[in-house]
């Protein structure tokens, strides 16, 4: 058994810090510059999308994705179906930019969005964005979601915050969407200290993107793209740099972060197999006939940023994780549980049943799957639990 066992454990190591001190004795320019440009090349060819555009949360990165898909003029509406189970900076945006957020229920096996209840509010509201979360790792049914998309015609976005290296079908999560996002903050699959990544294979939402991202200004487009975009207004050359042509934010990173995650890529591959396979590990030794139920896909690989397991009761998870803290286990809750208890939501929108989420996130606990722990440090810790 080891001392303690940790939810979050630093994914920026002594290596990583030496190529950081090493590149700052070169004096570099301390902004955002070249390094960020090499490090959305290199996100953008290990997820295999087209572009990637660097920001400084996961949580910018789905304002961004929001901001985009308003300035595009590519929306239908500004209905947008919200996952009860998710992330309150995955519905902020939604409330922050003035769309109208219709949250939908979680399914009991994936706990991402219920295809048949998306499916119900898509007929009653026809909205025209839905966005996404594969919840800590375990991909939503896709190919139900991706068959909705074809038959309604709503922009996806994809919240893989917390999925990063998950599969399905084979593909990795973040490519089946209009746009998607990635976070890297600490104890997330790989870190920059903060920082967020969207990514997209349309041209015209790239260009958005970078405008959003810095000001509204175009200084990050192309030369032919802001060249195009000047034209458009007439902007004489003098006053080009400084021409805003949307309503921005400064949601930049910089290159001292891009540094972090170029060194991140090297051990990526590393990091995401070691959570592959301690997820494993929970699968097959915590089984609903030892009284949890556990996140699932049969069409998915599972890199996750933790384990979710469900007790038989509160009382029942009590119990367990009571004694997982007197082993010094970390757990904790499913992050924010049923989105529509929270006080920024039900302080706006009248209560709803979301029965599938309130289940969950009572009875839901969080075990680590970082590869800081070993396949063998996950036996451990499940022989806690199964010996409760
Ligand atoms: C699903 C999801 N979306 C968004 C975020 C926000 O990411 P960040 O902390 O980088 O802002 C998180 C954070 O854990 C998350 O789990």
């Amino acid at each position: 058994m080891k001392d303690e066992y940790l939810m979050a454990v630093d994914t920026i190591d002594g290596n990583d810090i030496q190529t950081l001190i090493e590149w700052l004795q070169t004096e570099p320019r301390l902004t955002h510059g070249e390094r960020v440009e090499e490090f959305q090349r290199s996100w953008a060819q290990w997820e295999g999308m087209d572009h990637a555009i660097f920001c400084n949360s996961g949580s910018s990165a789905n304002l961004l994705m929001y901001a985009t898909l308003l300035a595009s003029e590519d929306l239908s509406n500004r209905k947008v179906i919200v996952p009860a189970i998710s992330w309150a900076t995955t519905v902020a945006p939604a409330i922050q930019l003035g769309f109208e957020p219709i949250m939908c229920d979680a399914e009991g096996d994936t706990f991402g969005l219920d295809p048949n209840k998306l499916e119900d509010l898509l007929k009653e509201h026809n909205p025209g964005s839905v966005i996404l979360v594969h919840v800590l790792g375990v991909p939503c049914n896709m190919e139900a979601i991706l068959s909705l998309q074809d038959k309604y015609g709503f922009k996806l976005m994809e919240d893989a915050c917390a999925a990063t290296g998950s599969l399905y079908d084979g593909q990795k999560v973040g490519t089946f969407g209009d746009l998607s996002s990635f976070s890297y903050f600490f104890g997330h699959h790989v870190s920059t200290i903060e920082g967020g990544m969207v990514c997209t294979n349309n041209k015209r939402y790239d260009e958005l993107l970078r405008m959003l991202r810095s000001h509204g200004w175009a200084k990050d487009l192309d030369a032919e793209a802001e060249s195009q975009q000047a034209g458009q207004f007439e902007v004489d050359g003098f006053n080009r740099p400084f021409t805003f042509y949307y309503p921005g934010f400064n949601l930049r990173s910089s290159d001292l972060n891009a540094v972090v995650g170029l060194a991140q890529m090297k051990k990526i591959d590393r990091v995401c197999a070691g959570r592959v396979a301690n997820h494993k590990v929970y699968q097959e030794l915590l089984t609903l006939d030892k009284g949890f139920t556990l996140q699932h896909n049969d069409r998915a690989e599972i890199c996750s940023i933790a384990c979710v397991a469900l007790a038989e009761s509160t009382e029942h998870r009590e119990r367990v994780t009571a004694a997982l803290k007197s082993h010094k286990v970390e757990t904790r809750p499913l992050g924010g549980g049923n989105m529509s208890r929270q006080p920024f939501w039900r302080s706006r929108y009248p209560e709803q049943d979301f029965p599938v989420a309130d289940r969950i996130a009572a009875s839901a606990f969080q075990l680590p799957t970082h590869p800081a722990h070993s396949p063998d440090d996950i036996r451990d810790i499940c022989g806690i639990i199964l010996n409760t």
